[in-house]
């Protein structure tokens, strides 16, 4: 259930951007150029009137690694990462295979739809050991786009 793939195509944007990409025809390292960070900081503007200081980015080329490095960075090992089951298996490896461990506050099955369990997620999340939380957004696998409340 966790494998997330597109069942529409890519934008014909994106196919042009990847092929005029693939005429280059250098794929070794590279650097992160300036419109990076300005189409980046002007999506968050534009979509959610956030703005961001450059100097808060990082680049990463995927979301796990970027989890991975988060859990580090965030993390002690020996700590506890809260994550809500069932969800994206790889999360357990970005936890497990840094030292960490995990602490599963399972979602409840109620009314026909996936519900986060507030009363364990606060239990939890007050264990002075439990110094992270991933929130998975939309949640994978259960299909759920959590709302603000
Ligand atoms: C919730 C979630 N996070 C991360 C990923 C993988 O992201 P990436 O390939 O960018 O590491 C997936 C892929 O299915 C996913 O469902």
């Amino acid at each position: 259930m966790w494998v997330a793939d597109m069942d529409f195509q890519t934008a014909p944007e994106i196919q042009e951007a990847i092929r005029e990409r693939a005429a280059h025809g250098v794929f070794g390292y590279s650097i992160v150029p300036e419109e990076w960070y300005q189409a980046y900081m002007g999506w968050w503007e534009h979509r959610h009137g956030f703005s961001m200081e450059k100097e808060w980015l990082v680049f990463c080329t995927r979301v796990v690694p970027a989890i991975s490095s988060m859990v580090r960075k965030l993390t002690t090992p020996g700590e506890n990462v809260l994550v809500q089951t069932p969800v994206y298996n790889i999360f357990f490896n970005s936890i497990v295979n840094n030292g960490r461990n995990i602490m599963e506050s399972p979602l409840r099955y109620d009314e026909n739809a996936y519900q986060m369990d507030f009363e364990d997620l606060e239990r939890k999340l007050s264990n002075p050991q439990t110094t992270l939380m991933i929130l998975c957004n939309p949640h994978n696998p259960v299909g759920r786009i959590w709302n603000r409340d």
